[in-house]
């Protein structure tokens, strides 16, 4: 890699600019992309670095701040303290940056860092409930997937013999639990406590020619009294493929029907816990009933080593698969298992012209690996395996910072390619519903616009009514190169500028680990460009968007 401190990008950083040599790194990639605005740059003044490490917070990794003294104090994300919140980080980086704070904060760091409620929490306040005791289930990090659960699990034995354990009695030890005591939901309202919903309806939005298999999906609530307002997102329990659970009680040869619980084994296979992927227990679990070589590999696997370069790929029945001819005793099995966890997705509708029911937009996750058909278990459940007027267990999770602006005449901008166009289907809805008079742009992307053009009368319906005043398209693959939202939000950049100049609230839905991204560039981009601003400017432009709830993402 060029050295970043070579690099012409790296003089618009001051000498005394608190980065370290991984930052200075990152901070030149983002700059690479704004090359085309770099004239008349000189550098970063030390106000727009800290705007840039607030707007990006989360993206670049930031400079230890003085804060960062080791002691356990407010710290919180949003301030410069929590360089490792960006979903693109890999762990050992997050880690890497953690290294010397609280044990606290170095939990935190261990999280997925997409802060989607999937665990009930935001990944700070997890991390919290886990160093107070509060939270005893270290397995609940969806995007952060067995290695958070296995740092937590390391992190939470050093809890035993820290300092700040022994030290309950202490006003300030106590101060982070206060923030996360959970007070008992109501019906529907958390993941802790579900409401039971019923499937009305699917309906296939992408046609035939598509590499993608995404559903229109509707619930209806009547019988659980749920609400929910337009930018939540709504929980849904799945239940495991019963061909998957079938071949797994093969695996470990025992009958279906064998008592687990107040259950039978089949039973809790399809609803009660996770097939995919095989939980660290497991494999300790497979080295106490097997021998010789075997046994070394499933201790390796159960550390998190990957002795024979599979790991990745080991569901639990490929797991047993692994080790053919294992009979562990069923209940202890089903015990070394993960629970199965419930699935987000936003939602797509507006309570208030569609009452008593939800919608969801619903990517079907499918792959396969050596040859077996893997299924993503809530999308596929969602896609096929509920029937419409099965009972689904279901409930909202309140959308934090992503809602529509309190001013109905306040303009809006929406960026959602593929599943993304989700929240902004609910806010066209709301503001048709509530007649607002502020005017709707939104940017919709995805790979073939004759077979991958969601909601596309719809979308049409609503520009020749006048509540979608611009729709702006982009398809990535039929054209001889990619081209996307971004590119499109380029091409129209100066009326974008008009339409934020003019007060617009800009929003972006989807993929996390690089659209969301590529997004901010284009937008920090365009307000240099055409607000005529040098890139420090636009960068403390757009973070202050975000400071002031104008620019807000739903991401994952
Ligand atoms: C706030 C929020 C809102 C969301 N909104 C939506 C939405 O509107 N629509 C939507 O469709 N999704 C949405 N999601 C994503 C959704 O929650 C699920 O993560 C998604 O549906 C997959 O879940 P699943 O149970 O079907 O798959 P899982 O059983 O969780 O399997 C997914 C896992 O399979 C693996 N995998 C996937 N593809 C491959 C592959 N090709 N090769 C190898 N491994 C692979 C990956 O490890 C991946 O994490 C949202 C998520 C959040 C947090
Ligand atoms: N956890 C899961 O298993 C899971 C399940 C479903 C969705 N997701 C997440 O949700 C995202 C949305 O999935 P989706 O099926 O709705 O659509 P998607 O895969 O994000 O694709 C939508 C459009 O975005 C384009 N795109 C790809 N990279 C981009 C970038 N850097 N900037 C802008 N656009 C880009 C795609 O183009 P090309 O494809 O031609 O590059 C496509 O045209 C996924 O990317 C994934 O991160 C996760």
């Amino acid at each position: 890699m060029t050295s970043p401190s070579r690099s012409p990008i790296a003089r618009l950083l001051p000498e005394n600019a608190p980065f370290t040599p991984e930052q200075r790194d990152w901070l030149s990639g983002f700059f690479a992309g704004l090359m085309s605005i770099e004239e008349g740059v000189t550098a970063l003044s030390p106000e727009a670095s800290s705007a840039l490490m607030a707007s990006l917070q989360g993206g670049a990794p930031q400079a230890k701040g003085p804060a960062d003294d080791g002691h356990d104090g407010d710290d919180h994300v949003g301030d410069d303290g929590a360089p490792w919140h960006d979903p693109s980080m890999p762990l050992p980086e997050r880690m890497k940056l953690a290294d010397g704070r609280p044990l606290r904060r170095q939990m935190m760091a261990a999280m997925g860092q997409q802060d989607c409620g999937q665990c009930g929490y935001t990944c700070e306040d997890y991390s919290s409930a886990i160093f107070a005791r509060k939270e005893e289930r270290l397995n609940l990090c969806v995007p952060g997937g067995k290695e958070t659960t296995r740092t937590l699990k390391k992190l939470f034995d050093d809890l035993g013999a820290s300092p700040a354990a022994t030290a309950k009695a202490s006003p300030a030890a106590a101060e982070p639990a206060a923030a996360v005591v959970k007070v008992a939901a109501a019906p529907g309202r958390s993941r802790d406590n579900p409401v039971a919903a019923r499937l009305v309806s699917r309906t296939r939005l992408s046609k035939a020619r598509s590499a993608k298999e995404t559903w229109h999906i509707e619930l209806d609530l009547a019988q659980s009294g749920l609400d929910y307002v337009v930018g939540d997102a709504f929980g849904i329990f799945p239940a495991n493929d019963p061909a998957l659970a079938d071949a797994i009680i093969r695996a470990i040869g025992a009958p279906a029907d064998f008592p687990v619980a107040d259950r039978m084994l089949r039973e809790v296979l399809i609803d009660g816990v996770s097939l995919s992927p095989a939980p660290d227990m497991l494999f300790q679990l497979i080295s106490y009933v097997t021998g010789g070589e075997r046994r070394q590999k499933a201790k390796a696997l159960a550390s998190g080593g990957d002795p024979d370069g599979d790991a990745e790929t080991l569901d639990v029945l490929a797991a047993l698969e692994k080790f053919p001819g294992i009979r562990p005793d069923p209940e202890a099995f089903v015990e070394a298992l993960d629970p199965l966890q419930p699935r987000l997705y936003s939602i797509a509708s507006s309570f208030k012209t569609n009452p008593g029911r939800v919608a969801l937009t619903v990517d079907a996750v499918r792959y396969a690996i050596k040859g077996r058909g893997r299924l993503g278990v809530a999308s596929t459940y969602l896609a096929e395996r509920a029937e419409p007027g099965d009972g689904v267990r279901v409930y909202v999770q309140k959308a934090s910072g992503f809602g529509l602006p309190a001013d109905p005449s306040v303009p809006v901008i929406m960026i959602g390619p593929g599943t993304g166009i989700a929240p902004f289907r609910a806010f066209l809805h709301e503001r048709m519903a509530t007649k607002a008079k502020g005017r709707n742009w939104l940017f919709f992307g995805h790979q073939h616009r004759d077979c991958d053009f969601f909601y596309e009368d719809e979308l049409s319906g609503m520009m020749a009514m006048g509540v979608l005043t611009r729709l702006s398209l982009a398809w990535s693959r039929d054209g001889e190169q990619k081209f996307y939202v971004q590119d499109r939000m380029r091409e129209v950049g100066r009326d974008l500028w008009a339409w934020l100049a003019e007060g617009a609230h800009i929003y972006v839905c989807g993929d996390a680990k690089r659209m969301a991204k590529d997004v901010e560039l284009a937008l920090v981009d365009i307000v240099s460009q055409h607000g005529v601003r040098k890139v420090d400017e636009a960068v403390a432009f757009v973070a202050d968007l975000k400071k002031k709830g104008r620019y807000q993402q739903d991401v994952y």
